[in-house]
């Protein structure tokens, strides 16, 4: 499954590299492990939620995962506060759950 992916990411990345249109295919649903408990987030539902993918891939989708970025260098902030900036504020603009325990599941 894995190896399907990063060959998909790859293939795309080579031959639609001009192109204006995400050839990239959204997952359905992310699982998060974390100390707090698990998060799952519902990727496809979600994407009906804002205008477009850069709302939240803000750095386009050559690198669609936040923890390539967040967590890896100093200067950039760490996951935690990345996604509870982003997931969070936006649950609280757009009337979605914020109570610790909507998004971390102790158990599964
Ligand atoms: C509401 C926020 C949000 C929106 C909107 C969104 N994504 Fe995502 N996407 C995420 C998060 C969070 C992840 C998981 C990142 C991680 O694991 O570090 C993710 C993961 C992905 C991945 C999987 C990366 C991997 O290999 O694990 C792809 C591909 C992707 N998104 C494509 C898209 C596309 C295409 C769109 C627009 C149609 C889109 N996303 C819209 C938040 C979003
Ligand atoms: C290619 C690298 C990269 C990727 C991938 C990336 N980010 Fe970022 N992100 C950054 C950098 C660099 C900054 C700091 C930008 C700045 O200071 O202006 C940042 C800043 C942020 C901030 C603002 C933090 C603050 O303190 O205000 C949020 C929120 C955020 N990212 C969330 C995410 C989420 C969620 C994802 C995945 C859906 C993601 N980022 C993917 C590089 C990345
Ligand atoms: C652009 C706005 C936005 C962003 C960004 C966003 N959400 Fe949401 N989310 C919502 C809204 C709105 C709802 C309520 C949807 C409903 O009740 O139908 C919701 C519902 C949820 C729910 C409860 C319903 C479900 O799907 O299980 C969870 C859990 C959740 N979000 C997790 C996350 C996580 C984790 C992130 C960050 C990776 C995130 N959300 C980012 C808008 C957002
Ligand atoms: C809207 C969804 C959402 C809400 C609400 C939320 N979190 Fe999170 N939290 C996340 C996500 C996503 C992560 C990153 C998971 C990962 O590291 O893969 C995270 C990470 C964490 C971590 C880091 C865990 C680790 O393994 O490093 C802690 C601690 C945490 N959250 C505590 C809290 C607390 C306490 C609350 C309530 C005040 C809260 N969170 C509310 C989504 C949420």
């Amino acid at each position: 499954m894995m190896n399907i992916r990063i060959c998909v990411l790859l293939i795309c990345g080579a031959l639609v590299a001009s192109a204006t249109a995400y050839a990239l295919t959204p997952p359905k649903i992310v699982r998060m492990a974390s100390a707090q408990g698990e998060v799952l987030f519902h990727h496809e539902e979600h994407q009906a939620a804002v205008n477009g993918c850069r709302d939240c891939h803000h750095e386009g989708l050559d690198v669609p995962r936040c923890r390539d970025c967040h967590g890896v260098d100093r200067m950039i902030p760490r996951l935690k506060h990345a996604f509870h900036r982003q997931c969070r504020n936006c649950h609280i603009k757009d009337d979605g759950p914020t109570e610790c325990n909507s998004c971390h599941k102790k158990s599964l």
